[in-house]
């Protein structure tokens, strides 16, 4: 994002239709734009692809058949499109894509948004810190079953009975 000289003035999060937005595919969205300020939202559209899988249903009745949908359209304002796949000849669903972002634009008067790197590296340094953690508590714990394991396997039988 920061090879937009002055911050981009769209970010695009991309949802695929053919599969369910369940909480797994929601906490990875919301990872991704945690990297980001808040007022990345403001910027942002839904941009659902494989629209060919709704079948005789409307977007919006698919938004509102999902909980996780329904939060991001939300956070989004409202600004979502949807691109069939399957039609190639299509060319309006681009325009009409390019015109919502223009619309969005227009709407921003603060501007392009700005990246701040520095959030995005705290974001990341976080992230590992607790990554590391994870992992150290996790060695430790191998660890002490490895030196029970031991401990146990050392103890004559006759005693195990007794005192484990
Ligand atoms: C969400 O769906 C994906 C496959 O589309 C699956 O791998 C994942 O386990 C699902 N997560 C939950 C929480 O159901
Ligand atoms: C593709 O889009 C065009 C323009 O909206 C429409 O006329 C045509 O019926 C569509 N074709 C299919 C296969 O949906």
């Amino acid at each position: 994002m920061h090879l937009c000289t002055s911050g981009p003035h769209a970010v695009l999060v991309v949802v695929g239709l053919a599969s369910a937005f369940n909480a797994t595919y929601q906490k990875a969205v919301q990872e991704h734009i945690s990297l980001f300020t808040d007022e990345v939202w403001k910027h942002t559209i839904v941009l659902f692809t494989r629209g060919d899988w709704l079948g005789v249903k409307t977007v919006e009745e698919r938004i509102e058949s999902e909980k996780g949908l329904q939060w991001l359209v939300e956070k989004c304002g409202n600004m979502y499109h949807v691109l069939d796949n399957k039609n190639h000849s299509d060319e309006t669903q681009v325009t009409e894509l390019l015109e919502k972002i223009e619309e969005m634009w227009a709407g921003n008067k603060d501007g392009p948004f700005e990246v701040n790197l520095g959030h995005a590296e705290q974001t990341e340094a976080r992230k590992e810190v607790a990554d590391k953690k994870a992992k150290r508590i996790r060695q430790t714990a191998q660890r002490q079953a490895r030196i029970l394991k031991e401990l146990f396997r050392g103890i004559p039988r006759s005693e195990k009975n007794h005192n484990v």
